[in-house]
């Protein structure tokens, strides 16, 4: 995947092209990144990106020319068709089924914006998309694009190195992912589940999958309403609500 961001800011994308997962992928070529600076295509001595909005009123809106200019030179280096999306909270929310949808695409270019907003005849005339990443304001879009650059990245074959990584993930099969454990055995005077010692792998299964399905149920009840369950789910989370219940009236 090739992506062409546009941003005053390049420095702040070291977080995803030097570090982790993401760094792995830039490394290893799956990821293709490319900053394109508007201050290189202002035409003031001053390389001026912004300017006070007409109409007045607080801060300053991103001037659409060096703007245009930087995507349309990124649009240069990318194939014909290639979709400009920007980030921004009026944009259309971020899920996992967006994600995995736009990780398909093998490029794309991305505006993080800054300031108040981006000059409205820019996005008309040279923006496809919007994506926002939930609802309340950041102070611009880079740290929207780079949440975006992560989530797809981790959809792109290889790049978790683990190929089951990414399908046991919160949210693949819409449900939230089980918790996990690793040395010590005891912790805090807490024991890792017993289950999970056994060696027994189809046990460890339903045991992760009951436990997916149970934290679902307590903490994200709008997710089951929208999963299809299978006979097997159907069951097992019957299992962990009763255990739960049961559990409960104990404790009173
Ligand atoms: N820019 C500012 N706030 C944003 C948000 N919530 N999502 C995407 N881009 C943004």
């Amino acid at each position: 995947m090739r992506i062409e961001v546009v941003t005053i800011f390049p420095p702040m994308f070291d977080a995803v092209t030097h570090y982790g997962i993401t760094g792995r992928a830039v490394d290893s070529g799956r990821l293709g990144l490319r900053f394109w600076n508007p201050r290189d295509y202002a035409s003031d001595e001053y390389r001026r990106v912004d300017d006070r909005p007409y109409g007045g009123g607080p801060g300053m809106v991103m001037m659409a020319e060096p703007l245009a200019a930087a995507l349309a030179a990124a649009r240069k280096v990318a194939p014909e068709g290639t979709r400009v999306g920007v980030l921004s909270p009026q944009g259309r929310r971020l899920d996992h089924a967006l994600v995995t949808e736009l990780a398909q695409r093998e490029h794309m270019i991305l505006l993080a914006g800054r300031y108040e907003g981006i000059d409205e005849r820019l996005l008309e005339s040279a923006v496809d998309e919007e994506w926002s990443i939930g609802d309340y304001v950041l102070s611009g879009g880079e740290l929207a694009a780079m949440v975006m650059i992560d989530a797809m990245t981790r959809q792109l074959p290889g790049a978790l190195g683990n190929e089951q990584s990414a399908a046991q993930d919160s949210f693949v099969d819409g449900l939230l992912d089980c918790g996990h454990f690793t040395r010590p055995v005891e912790f805090a005077g807490r024991r890792v589940p017993e289950v999970l010692l056994s060696g027994d792998h189809e046990k460890i299964r339903r045991w992760r999958l009951k436990e997916s399905l149970g934290r679902t149920w307590l903490r994200r009840p709008d997710l089951l309403a929208d999963a299809k369950l299978s006979e097997e789910q159907t069951s097992l989370l019957e299992e962990f609500r009763r255990e739960y219940v049961e559990h409960q009236e104990k404790q009173t």
